[in-house]
């Protein structure tokens, strides 16, 4: 492992082949995540960024949305992330609207005033600086443009029947991969200490009962193995519980989701 103080950002610079596979198929669009992104209105013409757009699957649907007198800039921190977004956007014929640029700070390179929306899903929480971050995405916005932010609160993440116990216990292994890993509650005060006007704040929280979100238990385990910091037995112990509360039908996960979206 990288040094424990960057690994939050050093664990998306560089990413493993499997582990890139892997999040190709978890960050694909789903129709039921509509309502993660319904706050921002994006409509025919706008020109959005995507701030954190990973493999491109959110940024490609917004595509869809602005339509050819609309454009979509997707930025990100990882290099191979970048290249397949601009593959998958080019396959999804939209790869005319489609811009997408590397950050390696939180400088954004694009003009001021130069967007209508900015999306930012499940991003902000790793960025080292979050204050310049958002002073970063107000820059990009025009006079009246919005923020839309939309990210976990990890402090409330429940996997029962796992326990809040150990779940605390592994959440403080793997926190070392996130920046900032109470965001969600932090959002609010954040966008209004960036100069951000007219803040809402909804929480979305739904259960999933299926398995569907079993992969962000499995993330978490490989933070945590990675942090050296909870016996590999206890992890184990905690993912064959998992497996077992599957089959059995009493699995249950909830992690909600903070949407803050703010005038700049
Ligand atoms: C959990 S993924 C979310 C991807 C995508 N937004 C989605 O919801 O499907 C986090 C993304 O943020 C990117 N990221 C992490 N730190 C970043 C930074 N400092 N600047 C830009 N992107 C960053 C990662 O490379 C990754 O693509």
């Amino acid at each position: 492992m990288n040094s424990p103080e960057t690994y939050y950002r050093d664990h998306w610079v560089t990413i493993e082949p499997e582990r890139l596979e892997a999040y190709e198929q978890m960050f694909r669009w789903r129709p039921e995540m509509e309502p993660l992104i319904a706050p921002a209105e994006i409509a025919s013409g706008h020109v959005v960024l995507d701030y954190g757009c990973g493999p491109g699957w959110l940024a490609i649907e917004i595509a869809q949305r602005v339509g050819a007198a609309g454009h979509v800039y997707g930025v990100d921190v990882n290099a191979d992330f970048l290249a397949r977004a601009a593959e998958h956007a080019s396959a999804q014929g939209v790869g005319d609207r489609m811009t997408f640029h590397r950050a390696l700070d939180e400088r954004i390179p694009l003009s001021d005033a130069s967007v209508e929306w900015v999306i930012t899903k499940n991003v902000l929480e790793y960025v080292s600086d979050l204050h310049a971050t958002l002073l970063e995405l107000r820059r990009v916005l025009r006079p009246g443009g919005r923020l839309h932010v939309v990210d976990s609160d990890w402090g409330m993440l429940a996997v029962e029947p796992l326990g809040a116990a150990a779940i605390a216990e592994l959440f403080a292994a793997a926190s070392i991969a996130y920046r900032t890993p109470l965001i969600g509650r932090k959002l609010f005060g954040a966008l209004r200490a960036a100069g951000f006007a007219d803040v809402r704040v909804q929480i979305l929280a739904s259960a999933d009962t299926r398995g569907h979100f079993v992969p962000i238990v499995t993330n978490m385990a490989a933070y945590a193995r990675a942090s050296g910091r909870l016996p590999s037995e206890t992890i184990d112990r905690l993912l064959g519980a998992l497996d077992v509360a599957l089959k059995e039908g009493t699995y249950l996960l909830v992690l909600p989701q903070f949407l803050v979206t703010g005038t700049a």
